[in-house]
């Protein structure tokens, strides 16, 4: 029994200095620990870089700071004591967002050839760097290699049911950088009200930003129950701006989502006339799960197309990105059905059915995007007509969906609702905050390969170009409860997104986990799930 013990000792240790024991999440590529002496950091280290990164340097030496306590001076013409470089080689660096980090002889060298790989990098040195103040502290030798398995990672976030302080957006982009995320998809407008500023139609804002009451409670409660506090606000284009560039310098690109022709409740409260009845006074909705059960959906009017374009073209100037999402989900066909101004338009351009309209909507809307030099995501309901293999489509079904959308060779994010959705419950414990429904658990977001074996199978897997989780907050009112949802499960998904899938060890992430990770969300002051190993996968 104790040579048993003793074997088991020694395998541990020789683990623990061995290539693969580190607590970096997401796991590298290729980790290597050199036997060189490790990397002295104190007062004197410099932080080198070339200028165009500069405010990538001073984002590190910041980072440094705030968790070392020591500050790094920035290219000081004077080198003493060790030094972080940055180098730029497009030679050696082949694959985007890719970096080398070496740790050794007084220098901690970072190669890259764009601005992700080097925040990349930063997030991966900060994991290499003790998480506690101290005057001098030590690097470990080591060699990595890393890049990312996916194009795009992405982490969704609600501000229409409820809405976030502006610090609260920054500290989500924070978690998205740590996580080596590249996309924020910022799901701004739906039936509950507008949250960004719109010049050219004011009323989405002193009107559809606003709703009457709030749902208290879970939305399959009976009788449903009302707070009666008006509620809402919106973004103003100066807060987006720096929101943008905020992201922008941490490698994340802010994608924006106007949800169209449904989910459009807030805009025709603000402008009635763009609706299928257009005398009535709609109200901002104040309950959830507004689908075939009240009317929210834009009528084919020309003032509406106007409308489209019009807001379409503000948005492709306020935000920088290739792409702008414009929702396409849910979209009920109760209201076109009963509409005869609906059903004329239907008839005068050859729509066979609603399905058709509501691709009208999207490929007009895709038109004048384009018109802006921009391209559309849309959820996969997008493609319930014809439409262009331009758009990107943003799948929330499962594998079925997304080898419809393969086979018609549209590129493909996956946010299954099962396990990409984290407003569902994450337990099955009947004092678990309230959530809307389902169990996903960290170990299946852990596990879930975004390219099901079914795609892979029909060759279509290079359609799939990345993942995404979406955070629905009915149920989350504050940024708190929004932690406590995403935590751990989005540092499950950061390492499925990242990681070539024949590295990925469910037993050595929850090591790391614990290791790497629970500190560092106490660091934050971030709330997390704290019985993540208690609810396995299995545990149903
Ligand atoms: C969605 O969950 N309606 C995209």
């Amino acid at each position: 029994m104790r040579s048993y013990f003793t074997i088991l000792c020694f395998c541990y240790l020789v683990n623990a200095i061995g290539q693969n024991n580190h607590g970096i999440i997401p796991k590298p590529v290729s980790y290597q620990s050199l036997s060189k002496k490790a990397v002295t950091i104190n007062a004197q280290t410099q932080i080198i870089g070339p200028a165009q990164y500069l405010a990538q340097l001073h984002y590190l030496s910041v980072s440094l700071q705030n968790q070392t306590g020591l500050n790094l001076g920035i290219n000081a013409p004077k080198r003493q004591g060790s030094a972080i470089v940055v180098k730029q080689d497009n030679k050696l660096i082949d694959h985007a967002e890719m970096y080398l980090l070496e740790s050794k002889d007084n220098e901690i060298r970072i190669t890259v050839k764009d601005l992700r790989g080097l925040v990349n990098a930063i997030q991966t040195l900060l994991q290499l760097c003790p998480l506690q103040k101290s005057s001098s502290f030590e690097v470990a030798a080591v060699q990595i290699k890393d890049y990312p398995r996916f194009e795009y990672r992405g982490m969704h976030l609600d501000v229409v049911r409820h809405m976030f302080p502006l610090e609260f957006i920054k500290k989500y982009i924070d978690y998205l950088t740590f996580h080596k995320f590249n996309t924020f998809h910022w799901h701004l407008t739906d039936d509950q009200g507008w949250r960004i500023e719109i010049l050219s139609y004011p009323k989405l804002n002193t009107i559809g930003s606003w709703r009457n009451a709030t749902l208290i409670g879970h939305f399959k409660d009976t009788p449903a129950r009302y707070d009666s506090t008006r509620y809402g606000g919106f973004y103003t284009r100066k807060e987006v701006k720096e929101v943008i560039a905020y992201a922008a310098l941490r490698g994340i690109e802010v994608i924006p989502e106007i949800d169209i022709p449904g989910h459009s409740r807030a805009t025709i409260t603000a402008y009635p006339e763009f609706s299928t009845k257009p005398d009535t006074t709609w109200n901002v909705a104040t309950t959830w799960g507004m689908y075939n059960r009240q009317n929210n959906v834009l009528a084919p009017r020309p003032a509406t197309f106007t409308f489209l374009r019009t807001i379409f073209h503000e948005i492709s100037d306020l935000f920088p990105s290739k792409y702008i999402h414009v929702g396409g989900d849910e979209c009920s066909k109760l209201w076109w059905k009963a509409d005869p101004f609906s059903q004329a338009f239907m008839k005068e351009k050859g729509l066979k059915d609603e399905h058709a309209l509501q691709t009208y909507f999207i490929s007009q809307s895709a038109k004048f995007l384009k018109e802006k030099n921009k391209q559309v995501i849309g959820w996969h309901e997008i493609l319930e007509g014809e439409l262009d293999t331009s758009a990107i489509v943003m799948n929330w079904g499962g594998a079925k969906e997304g080898i419809e959308a393969g086979k018609l060779k549209h590129r493909v994010i996956m946010t299954p609702g099962k396990p990409y959705y984290f407003d569902h419950y994450q337990s099955h414990d009947p004092k678990d905050s309230l959530a809307i429904h389902g169990y996903n658990t960290m170990d299946s977001v852990y596990q879930y390969d975004p390219v099901p074996a079914a795609l892979r199978d029909a060759k279509l897997d290079q359609y799939i170009i990345g993942g995404q989780a979406n955070v629905w907050t009915e149920y989350m009112g504050y940024g708190t409860k929004v932690e406590y949802m995403i935590f751990p499960r989005m540092t499950a998904l950061s390492e499925s997104l990242w990681t070539p899938a024949a590295d990925k060890n469910l037993d050595d992430f929850r090591r790391r986990l614990k290791q790497n990770m629970l500190p560092r969300y106490d660091f934050w002051g971030a709330h997390y799930f704290k019985q993540w190993e208690q609810w396995t996968r299995d545990k149903q």
